[in-house]
C-alpha cells in the first residue's frame, strides 16, 4: 500500500488506542481517558498537529524519565475563586483540564473563577478547554506559554514561544459557540512542514532564515524562526501568554521553557486559565441571544467578491468536527505505522481501522 493512502479511523477507537498506549505508560485509567479525549478531539476539529500523532513524542519523554505519566496534579485553593495547580511535570491536558474544573466550580458560585499552573506540559490544542467551559455553560480564557519558536519584535534569534491565545462563549440555542484559539505566528509551523514535504515555496512573510533573513524555502526557514503575526502585535501577544503563564505561575519563562520534542528536559510550561458565569448582568436567555444576534450579524455581513462564506470563530472547527464524528479521522498508513510501534512498546493494542 502507498503511504499516502489514508485510512479511517472511527474516534472511539482512536480514543481506545490512546488509552491503552498510556495506560501501558503507567497512566491511571481516567486520566488517560482525559489526554485520549483531548488528543483526539484535535484531529476531529482537524487540528491534526495537535492531536493523536503526538504520541510518539510525548512518549519518548516519558521513556527518557522527563514526564510523569502518573504524575499526582495537585490543585490548591488559594482564595474563593482563585487555584494554583502544581503539574508535578505531568501531562498538561490534565493539568488544564482539572483546573478548568476548577475555575467552573467557583464561577458557579461566585461567577468568576481563575486558574494558575506551573511545571506543566504542552497541552495541545487549548480549544479543548475552552470547549470543555463551553459544554459547561461558560465562558473562557485559556492561555499558556510554550518553548521558544518566535523571535521578538526586530529579534533575530527565537526567543518567544508560538503560544496560543484562546478565549470562548457557549453559544444559543442553535448551538454556535464562540471558540477563538490562535497561535501569534502568521502561519502554523504545520504549514512549513507541510510545504517542505511537498517541494512547495512559502510566502516571504511567514518565517526567516538562520541568519534573519526573510525566506521562501520551508527548510530554510525550519532551521530558522517563526515570524509573528501582525508584527509587533503578534510579538506582544506571545509576550502576554509569557507575562500570564510563565511570570506569573512560578514556570519557565523569557525563553527557558523545553520543547515538547526535546527528549532530555523537563518542559515546564506555566498555563491560565479562567471561567466566567455568562449570566451575571442579565438572564442566561437573554445572553445567549444576544451572542445569537453578534453571530448573525458576523455571518451575514455582506461578502467581498472572493469570498464564498463568512464564518464565527470556531465554526470551521465545529464543522469539521461533524463529519469527522461521522467519517472516522484520517491518517497515512505512515502515520498508522508509527503509533502502532508505540502500541507495541506499551503492550497495547494496535489501531482499529474502519
Ligand atoms: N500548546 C501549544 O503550545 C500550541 C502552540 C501553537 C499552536 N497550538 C495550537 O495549534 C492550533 C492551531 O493554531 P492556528 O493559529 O494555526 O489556528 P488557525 O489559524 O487555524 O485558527 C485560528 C482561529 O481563527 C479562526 N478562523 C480560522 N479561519 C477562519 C475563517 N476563515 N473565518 C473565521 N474564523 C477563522 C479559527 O476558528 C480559530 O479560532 C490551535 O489549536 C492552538 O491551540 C498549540
Amino acid at each position: 500500500m502507498a503511504t499516502e493512502e489514508l485510512r479511517r479511523v472511527a474516534p472511539d477507537a482512536a480514543r481506545r488506542f490512546v488509552e491503552g498506549v498510556l495506560v501501558g505508560n503507567g497512566t491511571s485509567k481516567a486520566d488517560a481517558e482525559i489526554v485520549a479525549r483531548c488528543l483526539v478531539e484535535a484531529d476531529l476539529h482537524g487540528v491534526d498537529t495537535h492531536g493523536t500523532n503526538r504520541i510518539p513524542s510525548y512518549m519518548e519523554r516519558v521513556r527518557q524519565g522527563v514526564l510523569d505519566p502518573k504524575a499526582n496534579i495537585e490543585v490548591k485553593q488559594i482564595t474563593p475563586v482563585v487555584h494554583q495547580v502544581n503539574a508535578n511535570n505531568g501531562f498538561g491536558f490534565l493539568a488544564a483540564t482539572k483546573a478548568m474544573s476548577a475555575c467552573i466550580e467557583s464561577a458557579k458560585v461566585f461567577g468568576i473563577g481563575m486558574a494558575s499552573v506551573k511545571h506543566s506540559n504542552h497541552f495541545g490544542m487549548s480549544a479543548s478547554f475552552v470547549r470543555q467551559a463551553n459544554r459547561a455553560g461558560y465562558m473562557s480564557l485559556v492561555f499558556t506559554n510554550s518553548s521558544p519558536a518566535l523571535p521578538v519584535w526586530g529579534g533575530k534569534s527565537k526567543l518567544m514561544g508560538v503560544s496560543p491565545i484562546a478565549c470562548g462563549a457557549p453559544g444559543g440555542d442553535k448551538g454556535i459557540d464562540f471558540v477563538l484559539d490562535m497561535a501569534p505566528s502568521v502561519a502554523a509551523r504545520g504549514k512549513i512542514y507541510k510545504a517542505k514535504r511537498r517541494n512547495e515555496q512559502i510566502p516571504d512573510d511567514w518565517a526567516i532564515d538562520a541568519e534573519g533573513k526573510p525566506t521562501t524555502d520551508p527548510a530554510a526557514a525550519l532551521e530558522g524562526s517563526m515570524l509573528p503575526m501582525g508584527g509587533p502585535k503578534g510579538s506582544a501577544l506571545s509576550i502576554m501568554m509569557d507575562v500570564f503563564s510563565g511570570v506569573l505561575s512560578g514556570s519557565a519563562f523569557a525563553g527557558h521553557v523545553t520543547s515538547p520534542y526535546h527528549p532530555r528536559k523537563a518542559a515546564d510550561v506555566g498555563h491560565f486559565l479562567v471561567a466566567i458565569k455568562p449570566d451575571l448582568f442579565m438572564s442566561l436567555d437573554e445572553f445567549k441571544e444576544r451572542l445569537d444576534y453578534l453571530y448573525q450579524r458576523v455571518v451575514g455581513s455582506d461578502r467581498r467578491p472572493d469570498t464564498q462564506r463568512i464564518y464565527f470563530p470556531g465554526e470551521i472547527e465545529a464543522e469539521e468536527a461533524k463529519k469527522r464524528e461521522k467519517n472516522g479521522i484520517t491518517w497515512t498508513q505512515a502515520e498508522i505505522d508509527v503509533l502502532n510501534q508505540e502500541a507495541d512498546k506499551a503492550g497495547s493494542p494496535h489501531l482499529v481501522l474502519l
